[in-house]
């Protein structure tokens, strides 16, 4: 397949980062555009069949070194060994991607106490367990580190039917501004993504079922009326992970085709006014004294 890395070859030559969940979907995509830049790869999630699979199948395709560990990222003690392995490997772990989330559409009156934890301690307590461990780590052996944080737009909006990641991702995004000016001083950076919808069997097989997205194209919310596509986020990723991001410290990055803001702006809907109503609309509000 062509390369379609933005940076230039070897631009992450001198890394190691860590992706949770970087056996699937998103993240397994930007493991592929890290090893491709010249970076050593840590995979962790709780399936290691599944992480087996995709680091022998990215090590085909790249030739790049990765280590897939099994880690249930709420478990503290789990995160720490994930940590040390690395160490044991590479010499240095310097990149801390938090990728890993759970996530389902429900209204919240039918959840159990149980739903609403497992939501809530996979992304906000994998996030600060993850963080915790290598910012100690870090901070102890003066390693300029770099988090990177995937988020959402909701965390800022919020949204119904999918409230305990939505205030799990608030939580994270909280986080990752909140050590941005605390771990500065130490050189190390904390930023976040918020992809919009990008197509990815996790997410598809959760919140948009094929019945529903019959009934509701999520692509018409859409400015750009498509999807995103992996390599797009991937290439985000790798310059936040990047030195070329150097002064980049406590921002999130949306990409997302320019849908949240076209659901929060009052008259965006009237792109659904036919060409030919605006002659009448026009006459009946012109010239209002
Ligand atoms: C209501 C549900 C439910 C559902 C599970 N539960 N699914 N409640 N509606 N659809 C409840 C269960 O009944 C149980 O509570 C509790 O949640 C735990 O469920 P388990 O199935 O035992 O947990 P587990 O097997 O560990 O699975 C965790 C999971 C699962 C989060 C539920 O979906 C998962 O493994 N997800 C990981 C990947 C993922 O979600 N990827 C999508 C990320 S996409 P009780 O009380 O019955 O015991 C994303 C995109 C955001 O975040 C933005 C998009 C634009
Ligand atoms: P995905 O393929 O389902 O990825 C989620 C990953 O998290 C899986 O690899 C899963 O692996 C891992 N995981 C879940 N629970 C874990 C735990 N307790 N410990 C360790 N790992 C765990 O979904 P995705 O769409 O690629 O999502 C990736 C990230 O992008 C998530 O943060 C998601 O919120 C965000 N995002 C996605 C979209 C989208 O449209 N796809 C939009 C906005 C944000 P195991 O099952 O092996 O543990």
């Amino acid at each position: 397949m062509t390369n379609l890395n933005m940076l230039k070859e070897n631009s992450l030559k001198g890394k190691t980062i860590l992706i949770t969940g970087g056996g699937t979907g998103l993240g397994k995509s930007m493991g592929k555009s890290f090893l491709e830049l010249g970076a050593n790869l840590i995979i962790a999630s709780r399936k290691m069949d599944v992480l087996e699979q995709t680091a022998s199948e990215l090590k085909k395709e790249t030739g790049g070194t990765i280590l897939p560990i099994q880690c249930d990222v709420r478990k503290y003690s789990e995160v720490e060994s994930v940590l040390q392995k690395g160490i044991e490997t590479f010499g240095e772990v310097n990149v801390l991607l938090n990728n890993a989330a759970g996530n389902f559409i429900s209204p919240t009156e039918r959840l159990s106490h149980k739903a609403f934890d497992i939501i809530v301690d996979i992304v906000l307590k994998g996030s600060y367990n993850t963080t915790l461990a290598f910012g100690k780590y870090w901070i102890d052996k003066q390693i300029q580190g770099t988090i990177l944080n995937i988020v959402t737009t909701y965390a800022w909006t919020g949204s119904g039917f999918v409230v305990p990641s939505a205030t799990a991702k608030a939580g994270v995004l909280a986080l990752t501004r909140s050590l941005a000016s605390e771990w500065g001083k130490y050189g190390i950076r904390s930023n976040a993504i918020a992809p919009g919808p990008f197509p990815t069997k996790g997410a598809w097989s959760r919140l948009f079922p094929e019945n529903l997205s019959k009934k509701l194209d999520p692509k018409q919310r859409i400015p750009l009326k498509r999807f995103g596509e992996h390599h797009e986020l991937a290439n985000l990723a790798s310059y936040l992970v990047s030195d070329y991001s150097g002064y980049v410290n406590g921002e999130v990055v949306t990409i997302d085709g320019g849908e949240w803001l076209y659901g929060a702006g009052e008259f965006n809907g009237l792109d659904q006014v036919p060409t030919e109503m605006w002659d009448e609309i026009e006459k009946m509000t012109r010239g209002k004294k």
